[in-house]
């Protein structure tokens, strides 16, 4: 087999084989294909798609590139959640204890933030002594034991994805949706969940922008899950505006202890309780999302999630008195941007709200960029509320003088008040089963 007359094949609209897949994937991670060809066979994919089929076996083939987990050792129907990233976007921290403790085991592997994205294992690592990689033994036993673990991508789990991701990054053919089912779906399968429910997030802090994207790109997920023989579920839900009220790392996890104390935000806790129950459908533990509803919204008002919560950090190293204490390791600089007039909040852009989080210092511009796990927004208000004019809408924490006033000034742009109360749109738009 020729690399280049795969390239021909696709380029020319025809449907690859698994055997010419395989080759395609096995050659890019043994480095006998190198990046010039894979570039234009990435930009092929982005012109001309992939057939259900040929995505689930891409999926496979870069599942297997590398290291795969073996859950079946421990007990228990392994269930993974997948969020496509947005702002302000804690439901791993929350929604992880409230299912683990209705007994369906987590074990999780998350990734950290990039550009106005935040990530879990960032935030994570604001929390002191806390350990973001285990050995793999050590990260089933606390599975086994507790029910709950969070660890960092190991890099040797699909390294075909690592390589190809950084050569979309650079090559124009991230938004292709095979490309990125295939990229989500693999990192799921590869960590050894048998039930998979996808957050699908839409609007301006998402990857799709748009509805009928988002809804291509689930349907194209489910698919593959359902070849691959994984029960997959796919919630749509709304990031037009961040998710909650607090975007950064410390401060989101300060919010995710509120809200397992019963005080959390209303969206982020209706997407929780969604996704909780369908996690839970997925594990067998319930019937149906109704009983699964009850079940996960009790553990945050009988103190379960809670004590699971604490229970997982202190088994993996991390402190939270500081955090429980409310002696909070916020960056040390604050600035509160006021309404300029009295009105409804119409929209709280989250893209730009997470530049502005990125600017303080709580996000990384590159890869390597290190960050200020004290920086962040808070929105004193969400889309739809009463604002006095001079009333704070958002507070922002940095280090520094200069990041400072670029906050300030991008805040902006970042809101906008009027004299019409909006039309709130529904948080969560349809799930695709
Ligand atoms: N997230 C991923 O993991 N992969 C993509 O290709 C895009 C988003």
């Amino acid at each position: 087999m020729r690399m280049v007359d795969l390239i021909e094949k696709k380029r020319d609209g025809g449907t690859l084989t698994p055997a010419e897949i395989r080759f395609i994937i096995q050659g890019y991670v043994e480095g006998q294909i190198l990046d010039y060809q894979m570039s234009a066979w990435a930009m092929a994919v982005f012109f001309r798609g992939m057939e259900t089929e040929e995505i689930a076996e891409l999926t496979l083939a870069m599942a297997e590139s590398g290291e795969q987990l073996d859950l079946s050792v421990l007990d228990g129907r392994f269930v993974d959640k997948h969020s496509t990233g947005g702002v302000g976007d804690k439901t791993t921290l929350l929604l992880s204890p409230m299912v683990a403790a209705c007994g369906v085991p987590i074990a999780k592997m998350s990734g950290r933030g990039l550009g106005h994205t935040g990530g879990t294992i960032d935030k994570l690592s604001s929390i002191p002594g806390f350990k973001v990689e285990l050995e793999r033994d050590e990260f089933l036993q606390q599975v086994k034991d507790v029910g709950l673990a969070v660890i960092a991508q190991s890099g040797n789990i699909v390294p075909a994805d690592k390589k190809l991701y950084a050569l979309r990054d650079v090559t124009g053919t991230v938004p292709s949706i095979p490309l990125i089912a295939s990229s989500v779906m693999s990192k799921k399968i590869a960590a050894g969940a048998q039930g998979i429910v996808l957050d699908v997030k839409y609007g301006s802090g998402a990857f799709m922008a748009t509805l009928e994207d988002a809804q291509a790109l689930a349907k194209t997920m489910v698919g593959i899950g359902k070849t691959l023989g994984r029960d997959t579920i796919a919630v749509l839900s709304a990031m037009e505006q961040p998710l909650g009220n607090a975007i950064g790392n410390a401060i989101e996890v300060i919010e995710v202890l509120e809200a397992l104390q019963g005080k959390g935000p209303q969206d982020l806790v209706e997407l929780c309780v969604e996704l909780g129950a369908l996690m839970l459908v997925a594990g067998r533990k319930v019937q149906n999302t109704q009983e699964g509803r009850k079940r996960v919204r009790e553990t945050l008002e009988n103190g379960q999630a809670l004590a699971k919560f604490r229970e997982f950090v202190r088994a993996q190293g991390g402190n939270l008195t500081n955090f429980e204490q409310k002696n909070f390791s916020l960056a040390p600089l604050r600035a509160s941007y006021l309404a300029p007039i009295s009105g409804y909040i119409q929209w709280i852009d989250a893209r730009k709200i997470g530049h502005i989080a990125m600017v303080l210092g709580a996000g990384r511009v590159t890869k390597e960029s290190k960050i200020d796990l004290g920086a962040g927004v808070y929105l004193y208000k969400k889309q739809g509320d009463w604002v006095e004019a001079g009333e704070p809408v958002l507070e922002l924490y940095t280090s520094t003088e200069d990041k400072k006033a670029e906050g300030i000034a991008l805040a902006q742009e970042s809101v906008l008040v009027g004299p019409k109360k909006p039309e709130n749109l529904p948080l969560i738009a349809e799930v695709i089963r």
